[in-house]
């Protein structure tokens, strides 16, 4: 069983394919998204003993020629050091324009590789085969490639549409719990932004969908890349709705800064903590009724994760640090934080006039209840 999600972009449109099983017909899937007959296989160390020999067999019997590239595991992969690398072995293969580059990975190879097709000879076509949740339902689609600097995450980088997504559910079954949970906070995500209908049956199915249920994992990812493609559609360099998609992300990179981006929060656990803030402030400056934010983190603790401040480990900055982080986001123009605040459930909207004595209030809050 299949599905797919066109994402609509002109001439740089191209489909997500979706289902359970997928890589062993990654030959015949990816055909049709090639000019040529040769792609470089960019994966890191713990996804290619899984995969890359089932995904190159599969390739080699549809008459594709394959080299392929390993990386080390872990975001410091996501370097000027290693695109200098990748992209010297792509010209040493000679990978040419009607060639593929194919990220088989997570977001860090996703990301990387993106951004190495993106700068080699002014752009080759890429291809997303995506193995986590979170690069499945976000990062591999919409075209944001790039690496980390040391002034910051994503910091350089450039849109480049991938020629095709192929996601295969079945990869999600060798995640971690722990990282499983940290994909699936970008999938309500998507609910708490535009769908009360969709995370209502986020409430009711999310459980089934965290041990593995096939239907309800391809109904979640589809639903996540079908509201995905939309938002890109309308906004494909994010001057206007697609910041939509930040919901949760302005106090969420601000958390993951405090923690020094390490594994004591992970990405989506910062997501899901910094949906509830998002929440609590929309309901502080009464944008959405009152009784929303407890909702919205009943729900991420019904599916064990982390719903406050209170619940990561170790110290943490006091509010008015917290607030200093966020004042460093990418989405802060003139001074001002842009924040996507919502009016209920699936109704976010970006506000950029916040009064800071509102975000200061709600930081202050939730840091007494982490004390207490
Ligand atoms: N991950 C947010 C975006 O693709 O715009």
């Amino acid at each position: 069983m299949q599905e797919t999600v066109r994402v609509d972009l002109g001439p740089r449109s191209y489909d997500v394919v979706i289902g359970s099983g997928l890589l062993d017909s990654a030959g015949d899937l990816l055909s049709p998204w090639l000019a040529g007959n040769r792609v470089a296989i960019v994966t890191d160390s713990a996804v290619g003993d899984l995969y890359q020999d089932r995904v190159t067999e599969s390739l080699k019997t549809a008459g594709v020629d394959c080299v392929g590239i390993v990386l080390n595991a872990g975001e410091a992969s996501k370097s000027w050091d290693s695109v200098h690398k990748v992209v010297e072995w792509l010209l040493q293969e000679r990978i040419e324009r009607d060639d593929a580059v194919v990220a088989l990975g997570g977001g860090v190879v996703g990301d990387l590789a993106g951004f190495a097709a993106a700068i080699l000879r002014r752009g080759v076509r890429h291809i997303q085969i995506p193995t986590t949740l979170l690069a499945q339902v976000d990062s591999s689609v919409g075209g944001k490639t790039g690496i980390n600097s040391r002034h910051g995450k994503n910091l350089v980088g450039a849109f480049h549409q991938p020629a095709g997504v192929l996601a295969d559910t079945a990869t999600l079954a060798t995640l971690s719990r722990r990282d499983f949970l940290s994909g699936y906070a970008e999938v309500a995500k998507y609910g708490l932004l535009g769908s009360a209908a969709f995370f209502a049956w986020l409430e009711a199915n999310g459980a089934s969908l965290s041990k593995g249920s096939p239907q309800h994992l391809m109904h979640a990812v589809r639903r996540s890349c079908e509201m995905k493609a939309e938002l890109v559609q309308r906004d494909e360099t994010e001057f206007g709705d697609r910041s939509l998609l930040n919901l949760g992300h302005t106090f969420g990179h601000a958390l993951e800064a405090a923690t020094g981006f390490s594994n004591r929060l992970l990405h989506g656990e910062a997501v899901a903590i910094g949906c509830g803030l998002a929440f609590d402030l929309s309901a502080k400056i009464g944008l959405c009724p009152p009784e929303v934010p407890a909702r919205v983190r009943r729900h991420f603790r019904s599916m064990g994760m982390m719903s406050t401040l209170a619940d990561i480990p170790g110290r943490l900055p006091d509010a008015d640090g917290l607030m200093e982080l966020m004042l460093q986001d990418k989405k802060v123009r003139q001074g001002q934080i842009r924040f996507v605040l919502a009016r209920g459930i699936g109704q976010a909207v970006v506000v950029s006039d916040v009064d800071p004595t509102a975000v200061r209030a709600v930081l202050f809050t939730t840091m007494d209840d982490r004390q207490s």
